[in-house]
């Protein structure tokens, strides 16, 4: 055969004696062949199973280009190992040369328009809410529970943990690299670390939905608690929560988001890795100017701490737990009994529930920690004379440690602190504690009306009166002794 004179020949001839390039072109034209084939699927169905999804545009799609590159690489080979410099001097004729290049045109074109879909839809997959929550169930877990019966069920993962704009979409890919890397390897830590160091600032987040200068007045907030005795007894607490706002055109300046004022700027210095210790506060009034340092009297800052980085309050520091909320077992146990999903009447019943919970938070998984309940449970109330309430209250509880508990990760609301209030974590008496003075020796706001009114509690369900001038804490558990902080009485759980 005459090379030189027959292009067509000489390409098949190229590859055929090249195992290289057959084998890169054969692992090409199968991937795209079951890529086509899953588009298809994608395009007329939708996946439900987001594995499939990262097979199509993401697993797929890098076979194509690796049999490809493959495929060239073993014809550059190929060409080099014949080295004929007769070959470079073959002029395929007229009109079979230009189908051909327009065939390789075309396919260069088709090729690339595929490619393009692909990469925007393995974009749009590894945004999507069931690819951060769902595919590595066991790590995800925890949080995809909880940000699915939060308020923003409806906000994709990466609406906060990503936001907007080139730079960190890179940077959370290449993290995102990492992570896959952990979990394959299974060195991934347990329960995940929070806070979460490298998260996006607020304004870049949670500001692109939630306008920060806007006033929210006072917001009402109702807590019905019942008291862990043998009635249950209801105490409820109503009150006004003075959230304000922070721009005086849009109404008056104060109240708990007078921190977020744009000419307020309040720094700190935490003394641990959750920031749940705060020695050390900086107000900086940035039309006037004057700076208030307030330092702790109780955990001075060591000289230690002095050189860590400083970290400016923004809305997580107050939010922390917009979305991944864990109930304590008080906490989901009050609301239980509120709904009427536990009968009021069974004696008893908030507190064994609750140790019945906590017992089995430290079981070695989710399916035996509900075992668990349901035998503390049913042995505890073997004697009660309706059990068909007990198995109702069982049932429950079991829903709450599924929500609420993940002893494969280690995570429940003892490892997530919340801190917003004061009640089982510090939250904003971090600050607020009456302990943190400046130089002159006042101390940072802590009269219980500086962020709320009382308007009305007590052991009714639903209280007549309702008080406006506010009501002083009207305490179940007696006077609170000066100098203690609720948060080291009550620890949501008996
Ligand atoms: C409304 C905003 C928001 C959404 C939506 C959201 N997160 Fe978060 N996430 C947060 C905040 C705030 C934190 C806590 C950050 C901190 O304290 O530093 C957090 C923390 C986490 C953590 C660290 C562990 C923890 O509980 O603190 C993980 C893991 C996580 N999120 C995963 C997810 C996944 C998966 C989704 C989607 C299913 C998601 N997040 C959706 C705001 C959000
Ligand atoms: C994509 C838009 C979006 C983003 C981003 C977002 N939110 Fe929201 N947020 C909402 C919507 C919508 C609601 C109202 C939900 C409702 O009323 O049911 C809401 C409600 C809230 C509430 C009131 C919750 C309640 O109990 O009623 C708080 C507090 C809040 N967001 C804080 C945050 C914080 C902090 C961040 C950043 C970490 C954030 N949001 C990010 C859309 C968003
Ligand atoms: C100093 C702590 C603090 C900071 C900082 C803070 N908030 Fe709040 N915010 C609160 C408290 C307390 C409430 C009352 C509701 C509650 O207790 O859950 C509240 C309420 C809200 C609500 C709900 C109001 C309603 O009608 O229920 C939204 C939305 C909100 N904050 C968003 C933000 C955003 C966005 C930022 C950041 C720009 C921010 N907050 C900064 C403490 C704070
Ligand atoms: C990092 C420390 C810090 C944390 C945490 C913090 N605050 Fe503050 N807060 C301050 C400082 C500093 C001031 C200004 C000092 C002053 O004038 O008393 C202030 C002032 C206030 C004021 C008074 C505003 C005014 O009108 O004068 C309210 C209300 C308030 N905070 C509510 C809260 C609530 C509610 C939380 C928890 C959700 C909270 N703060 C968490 C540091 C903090
Ligand atoms: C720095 C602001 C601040 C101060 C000072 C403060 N509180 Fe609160 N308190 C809050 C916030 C914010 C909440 C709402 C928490 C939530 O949304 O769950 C709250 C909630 C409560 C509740 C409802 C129970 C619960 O579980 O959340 C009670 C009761 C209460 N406070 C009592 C007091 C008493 C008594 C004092 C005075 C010793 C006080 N507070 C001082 C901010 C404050
Ligand atoms: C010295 C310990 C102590 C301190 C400090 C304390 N409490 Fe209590 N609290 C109790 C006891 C004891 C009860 C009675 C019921 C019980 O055993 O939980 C109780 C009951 C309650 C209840 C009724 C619901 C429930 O969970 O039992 C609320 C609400 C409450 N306290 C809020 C607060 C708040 C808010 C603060 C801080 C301002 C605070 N407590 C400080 C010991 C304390």
């Amino acid at each position: 055969m005459n090379e030189p004179e027959h292009p067509g020949p000489q390409r098949v001839s190229l590859l055929a004696g090249n195992w290289v390039a057959i084998f890169g072109l054969a692992l090409a034209s199968c991937s795209l062949f079951a890529a086509f084939c899953l588009i298809a699927i994608d395009f007329f169905h939708g996946f439900s199973q987001p594995y499939v999804g990262i097979l199509t545009y993401l697993i797929f799609p890098s076979f194509i280009w690796g049999g490809l590159i493959l495929a060239g690489g073993g014809v550059w080979l190929e060409r080099r190992r014949r080295k004929k410099p007769a070959a470079a001097k073959a002029q395929p004729s007229g009109r079979k040369h230009t189908l051909n290049q327009i065939a390789a045109l075309a396919g260069v074109f088709l090729f690339l328009m595929f490619s393009a879909l692909g990469s925007y839809r393995a974009f749009q997959v590894t945004e999507s809410v069931r690819f951060c929550g769902a595919l590595c169930h066991t790590v995800m877990k925890p949080e995809y529970t909880a940000y699915r019966s939060s308020p923003h069920a409806r906000v994709r993962c990466t609406e906060c943990h990503i936001g907007p704009g080139a730079p960190w979409f890179v940077r959370s890919k290449i993290s995102g690299l990492y992570q896959v890397y952990a979990v394959v390897t299974d060195i991934y830590p347990r329960p995940i670390p929070t806070p979460v160091q490298t998260l996006r600032p607020a304004q870049e987040t949670c500001e692109e939905c939630h306008w920060p200068e806007k006033f929210y007045g006072s917001v009402e907030l109702h807590r019905q608690f019942f008291l862990p005795d043998k009635e249950n007894t209801p105490w409820n607490v109503r009150m006004l929560l003075h959230v304000g706002g922070g721009d005086p055109t849009n109404g008056p300046v104060g109240g708990i988001h007078w921190h977020m004022i744009v000419s307020n700027r309040i720094e700190y210095m935490p003394a641990d890795e959750t920031r749940q210790t705060i020695p050390w506060v900086r107000f900086t009034n940035r039309d006037t100017g004057a700076v208030t340092v307030y330092q702790s009297q109780d955990n001075p800052l060591t000289p230690e701490q002095k050189n860590q980085p400083m970290r400016v309050l923004d809305c997580i520091d107050c939010h922390n737990r917009p979305t991944h909320i864990f109930h304590s077992p008080y906490r989901a146990l009050d609301d239980s009994l509120w709904l009427d999903r536990i009968d009021l009447s069974i004696p008893y019943i908030k507190v064994k529930a609750a140790e019945a919970l906590v017992q089995s938070a430290g079981a070695g998984s989710q399916a035996s920690g509900i075992d668990l309940i349901t035998q503390k449970l049913s042995k505890e109330y073997s004697d009660y004379q309706d059990q068909p309430k007990i198995r109702q209250a069982i049932s429950e509880t079991q829903r709450i440690f599924r929500d609420n508990f993940f002893p494969e990760m280690k995570t429940d609301w003892k490892v997530r602190p919340d801190n917003i209030g004061h009640h089982i974590w510090r939250g904003c008496f971090r600050c607020h504690d009456g302990l943190h003075a400046g130089k002159t020796g006042r101390t940072i706001a802590n009269e219980c009306n500086t962020c709320h009114t009382i308007i009305a509690q007590g052991n009714q369900p639903e209280p007549g009166a309702v008080s406006l001038q506010g009501l002083k804490f009207d305490h179940p558990g007696g006077e609170i002794p000066p100098g203690i902080l609720c948060s080291e009485c009550h620890s949501g759980a008996p």
